[in-house]
């Protein structure tokens, strides 16, 4: 068969979140969508008791903005704030009244003076980032002005779920994966339909009895059964591999960027000025046992 295309391994990370930024409604409530309520108000009672305690009109930078989950929650709860979110992503269109929106930034070299700033945050982005971005982070910032920075948390549920989400996606998008020998079967045309349906089948209910209770695998196995017969099977097979393939490299990302409790010292410790050692916590995801993420503050 005229093989899948293999993934493109220099893919940069940043193409994989343009792609998911432009694929995901921008009001959903950021990278996070599916994030269960009482771990959304966990995480949004940080932010309020950070932002009420801002001073009058303050001037706040949000590093990674994306779809502005953190200053769209600021503008909700105060009008007077001046908001402006970054990101190395362009052409965000955010919507927030009073947010202003600058993309193509990154952290590690924020366009902006020193001490500009009354309050600067971050939410899942920083630990992203590459050197010098915590020491922009406090290069923009006034003297004695607050931050707060919510990053992932390597023993996280969001981080025990994404990494049984990207197993599965591997297996899916792998040499012996589904996609692929699907697409040997389409390459096939001899082979009648429902012949090549049924040879799908024992990879299908192996992927399933290996994942279980991922949607991926559910969702993967109706798309191949219903495209097999489509008369342009092949470019649909690649279509949705090169979705899979972004998320990949979201997930690994992802993977990459949380903190243990060795790498959230070193943050903090970046983080920390001289008369400012930065406060660092886990913070619990509710009804879990488990970390939701970590928070790192200023004061
Ligand atoms: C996990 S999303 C978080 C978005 C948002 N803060 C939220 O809470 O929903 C990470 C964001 O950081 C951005 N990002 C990652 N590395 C970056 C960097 N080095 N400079 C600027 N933005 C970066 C990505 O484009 C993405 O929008």
């Amino acid at each position: 068969m005229p093989s899948l295309p293999p993934l493109n391994p220099d893919l940069a990370d940043r193409e994989a979140w343009s792609h998911y930024w432009a694929g995901v409604p921008l009001a959903s409530g950021g990278c996070l969508p599916g994030l269960p309520r009482p771990a959304a108000a966990a995480l949004e009672s940080l932010w309020a008791t950070f932002f009420r305690a801002l001073p009058p009109g303050a001037r706040v930078l949000d590093l990674g903005t994306g779809a502005g989950a953190v200053p769209r929650f600021a503008s909700t709860l105060r009008k007077d704030l001046k908001l402006l979110g970054v990101d190395y992503v362009k052409d965000l269109t955010l919507g927030v009244p009073n947010l202003e929106f600058v993309g193509g930034v990154a952290m590690e070299a924020l366009p902006f003076a020193d001490a500009q700033f009354d309050a600067v945050t971050s939410q899942f982005s920083i630990e992203y980032a590459k050197e010098p971005a915590p020491s922009e982070l406090l290069r923009v910032l006034k003297p004695d002005a607050a931050w707060m920075v919510v990053a992932h948390h390597s023993r996280s549920v969001i981080l025990e779920q994404n990494r049984r989400r990207l197993a599965a996606l591997d297996d899916l998008c792998g040499a012996a994966g589904l996609l692929e020998t699907a697409g040997g079967l389409a390459d096939r045309p001899h082979v009648p339909l429902a012949e090549a349906r049924q040879a799908l089948r024992p990879l299908i209910g192996t992927l399933q009895q290996r994942h279980p209770g991922q949607g991926i695998v559910t969702d993967a196995a109706s798309f191949v059964l219903g495209v097999l017969g489509h008369p342009l099977v092949m470019d649909e097979l690649r279509r949705v591999q090169g979705e899979m393939g972004m998320e990949q490299l979201r997930l690994r990302a992802l993977l990459r960027a949380a903190l243990d409790d060795e790498a959230v010292q070193a943050l903090a410790t970046k983080l920390s000025r001289s008369n400012h050692p930065a406060l660092v916590d886990a913070v619990p995801a509710p009804g879990t046992g488990l970390p939701l993420a970590w928070s790192l503050r200023s004061r």
